[in-house]
């Protein structure tokens, strides 16, 4: 029962902030309703008692200038309207008059008053609490004699009363106060938990994977800020999502078509009768496409890899030339080949960036590996150097086909190829300048396109550069 109570105020916003209002408000109250009550205890108190032993001694000054029976008579004539009740007592202790009838709880008080040592004034009994009435004596003098004694009740039910008053009055602030806090607490919860229990709501939808689900925005406090902001986000995981899911279908119709050779190719090998030149045939086209199968992967695995930022990056000072023309060495056969010419026009000086020498290998080759398989035969393939203080920019320029202008957006998006089915012929998977986009952001550099049809393409690369030696 209790550790369920305990389990509520846990997970309860509303009932943790209700509760530390109410107690702040209570301790507040608390303090303040005892520095009142003892103030007005104190107050009241010597009020009453200090009236009490002043009326006794004017009484008693009274008498001791004519203590005779009209004197006696008058001033019990003067309590008898009173709160207080007058007693006069002889030296010997005999009553001599008295304001009220003298009950047995009156008694032991007077028996003491008779006594002679006693101070003149005094306060004979002062608990309010627990006895019927304050008791106050003064002594009557005649000739520098004690001759009698003048003995004052003052009943404590009054005051009793008045403190119960008080009580009761701080009892119905400190129950107002619950109530108020109760309604702050009502009113805040409708505020700041309604929207929290409409996110929590909300957010445990999207976890579900239903993305389109958003919270209703109202306001600019920050609750409504946290609502806005996930919305933001399950709008941009649904982005995420649909990305995820038309990559995988991507991914899984770039898989089949090898597949498909692959299979169908070693079922004829397995299943028929074939000559040696044919088997040899059959099973050239198996390994191009298992080849093909590979670099696919490979490329993948590369791309998620980098996208992650789960990858190995060297940072070292080097000389963009060198990592070119090393490149160009390489795939300088590929290019003679097809009977492509490639013009090179090296810088006047060395242009010194930082970065990681095999990934921007790989960068250019991705990039002049493309210049090399779209541009026809006999065609022409540029690289020259542009820049200035901070950057260098790399042009590598084709005489190819060039790429139209809408799908120019989208040629370094993975998996995208410009000509779909040209995909076979050429062996491309479309990954090749997504890969080169990763290399260069991870440089903090640019990588832009622009081509004309039927004319060419030029890719610009923009790195930051350390300074040209
Ligand atoms: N120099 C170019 N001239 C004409 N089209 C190009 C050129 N470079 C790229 N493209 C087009 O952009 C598409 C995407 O290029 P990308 O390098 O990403 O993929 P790919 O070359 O098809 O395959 P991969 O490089 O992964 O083997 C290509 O399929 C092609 O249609
Ligand atoms: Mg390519």
């Amino acid at each position: 029962m209790i550790m369920k109570l305990f389990q509520f105020i846990r997970t309860h916003v509303a009932v943790k902030l209700g509760l530390l209002l109410l107690s702040v408000f209570l301790l507040v109250m608390l303090a303040l309703g005892n520095i009142l009550y003892s103030l007005f205890l104190t107050f009241y108190l010597s009020h009453t008692t200090e009236e009490l032993v002043q009326r006794a001694h004017s009484h008693a000054a009274v008498l001791s200038d004519h203590f005779d029976r009209l004197t006696i008579d008058h001033v019990v004539r003067m309590e008898q309207g009173s709160l207080f009740m007058v007693v006069i007592l002889d030296e010997k202790g005999e009553v001599l008059g008295s304001s009220d009838t003298i009950t047995p709880l009156h008694r032991p008080y007077l028996k003491e008053a008779a006594q002679r040592n006693l101070q003149e004034e005094y306060a004979l009994e002062q608990d309010w609490r627990t006895k019927p009435f304050l008791v106050s004596r003064s002594a009557i003098l005649g000739d520098g004699k004690e001759i009698g004694t003048v003995v004052l009740f003052s009943p404590t039910a009054p005051i009793r009363e008045a403190i119960g008053i008080l009580q009761g009055m701080l009892l119905g602030i400190g129950g107002i106060t619950v109530i108020i806090v109760t309604g702050i607490l009502f009113i805040l919860s409708r505020m700041v938990v309604r929207p929290l229990l409409e996110m929590k709501k909300v957010t445990g939808e999207i976890a579900k994977g239903r993305y389109q689900s958003r919270i209703l925005v109202t306001g600019e406090d920050e609750v409504s800020q946290l609502a806005a902001s996930i919305n933001h986000m399950s709008k941009e995981i649904q982005f995420y999502q649909k990305q995820r899911n038309e990559f995988l279908a991507d991914i899984g119709h770039e898989l089949r078509t090898p597949l498909t050779y692959l299979k169908g190719y070693s079922e004829i090998v397995l299943q028929t009768q074939l000559s040696k030149e044919e088997q040899k045939e059959y099973i050239g086209i198996i390994h191009e496409q298992s080849k093909r199968l590979q670099r696919l992967v490979q490329d993948l695995f590369e791309l998620a890899r980098m996208e992650q930022g789960d990858f190995s990056f060297r940072k070292e000072r080097l000389s963009l030339e060198e990592v070119i023309t090393n490149v160009l060495t390489f795939v300088e056969s590929s290019m003679d080949e097809k009977g492509i010419a490639l013009e090179y026009q090296s810088p006047k000086t060395k242009p010194i960036v930082e970065g990681d020498p095999q990934r921007l290998e790989q960068l250019f080759i991705n990039i002049l590996e493309n210049a090399r398989r779209y541009t026809p035969r006999n065609g022409i393939i540029e690289v020259r150097y542009g820049g200035d203080v901070d950057h260098i920019t790399v042009q590598i320029r084709d005489s190819g086909p060039g790429i139209p202008k809408d799908e120019l957006p989208f040629i370094m998006e993975r998996l995208y190829r410009v000509e779909k089915s040209r995909s076979l012929e050429t062996g491309g998977t479309g990954l090749g300048l997504a890969i080169c986009k990763k290399i260069v952001e991870m440089h903090k550099g640019e990588i832009w396109v622009e081509s004309i049809e039927g004319k060419g393409t030029t890719f610009f690369v923009r790195l930051p550069l350390i300074n040209w030696v």
